[in-house]
């Protein structure tokens, strides 16, 4: 994933210690919403609106691997996207991201054509 940091696709989102202490973070790249996740030391990059009814799961949890919608409490494996058992949802979207120089960094290629 972070193979590519210097390609012209890759922009500096947000710095790296605004995860140290909370774990959700929102930002915004080529006019998507998207969410900055920690789970332990590992960082995801995803949309914020959940894809089952669009709730803010800004204003969500994040658990062993899965970030918890808030409104009803559906579930997604921040690894692979799949939402939890008996939701009709398609995937989470997820987005490449990398850390460098105190930095997180995202695919913003891949947001927009995720979009468009
Ligand atoms: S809106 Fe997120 S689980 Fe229903």
């Amino acid at each position: 994933m972070m193979t590519t940091l210097n390609s012209a696709k890759w922009v500096a989102i947000c710095p790296s210690d605004r995860l140290a202490h909370q774990t959700i973070v929102c930002v915004r790249l080529e006019a998507v919403d998207l969410l900055l996740v920690r789970d332990g030391d590992r960082i995801f990059a995803c949309e914020r609106a959940c894809p089952h009814e669009q709730a803010d799961l800004g204003l969500g949890r994040v658990n062993d691997g899965r970030l918890f919608c808030p409104r009803h409490l559906a579930s997604f494996d921040l690894h692979d996207g799949n939402v939890s058992a008996g939701w009709p949802s398609r995937p989470l979207r997820r987005y490449a991201v990398g850390i460098r120089d105190g930095q997180i960094w995202i695919d913003a290629e891949a947001v927009k054509s995720a979009v468009t």
